[in-house]
């Protein structure tokens, strides 16, 4: 059993935030490792020049987080530059590896946290809290793989989606119609790429409205979701976290009558302005008003809908009506007077201090399970608490079926309810790298269905970059090719080398049976589906330095090709492999590789697999989508 391995401390008055599943006895005195300073409101450890840390969750920066300080501060940021503190999510689980000893530490609080992990001092690990209130759990065991798997025991079990959310998935913000997206359907059935998920973005929503369609763009809807179905393909619906305030809206109306939405201390609901316009925030944390937004996800699976995607639940926050106020009444008293160089940069501070305002986070408040909380200091629990809803719903709605379910947000914890997406990435080479960096850790803190937007979200994507990003998003059990509205078009069939794509995505598909199975051990027995080599070769001191080849599942290893104009990479092999440098999934090369370096070639649409000693490879015919996949007739390579 885990517990012998996982001492408990408690600090203040902490507030449970459901991470935890396991019960255990608190533990007295300091914990091992870290000293606490209730005064300073730091945990402090010493920092030996050799220790690693891993973990973390999804952050920017490496897989080894030596170096740099993460803030643990759900964000709205699309922009996941390695200067940045904190990305949508925060996974307060981490390890310290020292070769001769490792320990885990998970720090269950809902609010700040900074890792101060020899950023400020080099010798110095250092946890900064606002408040001092938390449960620290310290987690034993030999190596970092039996510290995840006790962690994993003590928050539960993974999220396992249905099988077809394995299949490969377009998305784009900007499909407005359903002939938007039939066109789609069609395109891909042409090139005959295969496609199991087309998501709805924002738009088919009647005004961005939660749980609405719009009639006129998408008359019919229920048909319309049959025609696709019929076709393989499921709909994928957004579902955002701001409810829009609208005279005559259900979902308004009776949240406010039954007081659901998170108030002021003034008790009036908080007015804050998201894609819809003005919103009101469901109060997630209270369970009545969990419930009752839970169960509105029926109105889309009534519709036949069978999966969604939580979006905007950091909250983010265009800007609230308070600040706004604020703002305009200060760029009027800068308007009347001479605008020197302070000036103006009070004035475009103004401007950028509108959106995500850490002000404005504190001006309204939760019923948490009957107690009244201000948002920052559980604001990390947000995108959680709007999956459990959904997750919880779902048990309800469809207990005997699998409900496809991802979101931006999230804390440890939601990994139970649902997978996680990296959020309004780049279509940049360095966001692919970083793409591969943060898969490790994020399975270490038990998300599992986990992918990017492959191609990035933002900016323009070139063919090349998409390539080189499919060869390695068809190993992430969440496999979708997403960008935002504005940006170049970068469906498969925008492309010119159409049948290098074709092959790439019939790879996926051929090693499904292959992903399926590792995904589902590793939720089975707690282990990781993504990790780094030294996490397996801890004999193997080269190993610890490598973050841009991971193990996949316990035959493979992959070394995706991450920079531009390149035909190779060199590879670092902890022992003898077999190679295959993959065409499509029939067409390959086989060579073994000796333990060590290598200079290995990988032109554009060539796909490098390795296949670890004593193992095979199973491989299936691809299909048009999941349901037709054939999982009993497999080929090997071994
Ligand atoms: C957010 C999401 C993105 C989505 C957009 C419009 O930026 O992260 O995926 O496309 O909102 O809904």
């Amino acid at each position: 059993m885990a517990t012998e391995n996982i001492r408990k401390y408690k600090f203040g008055n902490p507030l449970n935030t459901g991470a935890v599943v396991m019960e255990i006895a608190e533990s007295t005195g300091n914990p091992e490792g870290f000293l606490a300073n209730p005064k300073s409101k730091e945990l402090q450890a010493d920092f030996s020049k050799d220790a690693f840390v891993y973990g973390l969750g999804e952050t920017i920066r490496g897989i080894n987080k030596r170096g740099w300080l993460y803030r643990s501060n759900n964000a709205d940021e699309p922009h996941h530059e390695e200067g940045k503190n904190s990305l949508y999510a925060s996974h307060n689980f981490f390890i310290v590896d020292d070769t001769e000893t490792c320990t885990g530490y998970f720090i269950d609080h809902p609010g700040f946290v900074e890792f101060d992990i020899g950023y400020t001092d080099k010798d110095l690990f250092t946890i900064r809290f606002n408040d001092f209130d938390f449960y620290l759990y310290v987690i034993s065991g030999k190596e970092p793989k039996e510290i995840v798997k006790n962690f994993r025991e003590l928050v539960g079990k993974s999220y396992i989606p249905p099988v077809w959310a394995f299949g490969y998935g377009q998305s784009r913000w900007g499909y407005k119609t359903a002939d938007d997206i039939r066109t789609v359907r069609d395109r891909y059935k042409e090139l005959g790429i295969p496609l199991d998920m087309i998501y709805m973005d924002i738009d088919y929503m009647q005004d961005y409205k939660d749980f609405t369609v719009n009639p006129e763009r998408f008359p019919d809807f229920e048909n319309f979701v049959k025609e696709m179905k019929k076709d393989g393909i499921r709909l994928i619906p957004i579902i955002d976290a701001g409810v829009k305030i609208q005279d005559g809206y259900d979902v308004y109306e009776e949240g406010v009558k039954e007081g659901f939405f998170c108030k002021k201390e003034d008790g009036k609901e908080l007015v804050a302005a998201v894609w819809p316009g003005k919103v009101h925030f469901p109060d997630f944390l209270n369970p009545k008003a969990r419930e009752w937004f839970g169960d509105k996800y029926k109105v889309l699976t009534d519709a036949g809908i069978e999966g969604f995607w939580n979006d905007m639940n950091e909250p983010a926050i265009f800007y609230t009506e308070e600040h706004l106020k604020e703002v305009f009444d200060n760029i009027h008293e800068l308007e009347n007077k001479e605008l020197d160089i302070s000036g103006f940069f009070e004035f475009t501070g103004l401007i950028n201090s509108i959106a995500n305002n850490p002000e404005d986070y504190r001006r309204f408040f939760h019923d948490f399970d009957g107690v009244k909380v201000r948002h920052d200091k559980v604001h990390n629990l947000y995108g959680f608490y709007m999956t459990r809803a959904a997750g919880e719903a779902f048990e309800r709605i469809a207990p005997n079926k699998k409900i496809l379910m991802f979101s931006r947000a999230s804390y440890v914890g939601m990994h139970r309810y649902g997978g996680v997406w990296t959020g309004d990435n780049m279509s940049w080479w360095s966001h692919l790298l970083l793409n591969i960096k943060q898969m490790p850790s994020l399975n270490m803190a038990g998300f599992i269905y986990i992918g990017a937007d492959t191609g990035g979200f933002g900016g323009n994507c070139t063919e090349d970059l998409m390539m080189r990003w499919l060869e390695f998003s068809i190993f992430t059990p969440l496999f979708r090719n997403h960008s935002a509205l504005g940006t170049r078009e970068q469906e498969l069939y925008q492309f010119k080398d159409s049948e290098s794509f074709k092959n790439i995505v019939e790879l996926r598909y051929a090693l499904i049976p292959y992903i399926y199975r590792e995904f589902t051990k590793a939720v089975e027995n707690n282990t990781m589906y993504f990790r780094p080599l030294y996490f397996d070769y801890r004999s193997d001191k080269r190993c610890r330095e490598i973050e841009d080849q991971l193990l996949v599942g316990d035959s493979l290893m992959i070394a995706p090709v991450y920079e531009q104009n390149r035909t190779g990479r060199y590879v670092y092999l902890p022992e003898d492999m077999k190679m295959l440098r993959m065409r499509s999934y029939k067409d390959y090369d086989e060579e073994v590789l000796s333990e060590g370096d290598h200079y290995v070639k990988a032109e554009l649409n060539e796909t490098l697999i390795f296949i670890r000693q004593g193992q095979k490879l199973p491989l299936a015919k691809p299909a048009r989508c999941v349901d037709e996949l054939d999982f009993d007739d497999l080929s090997y390579i071994s």
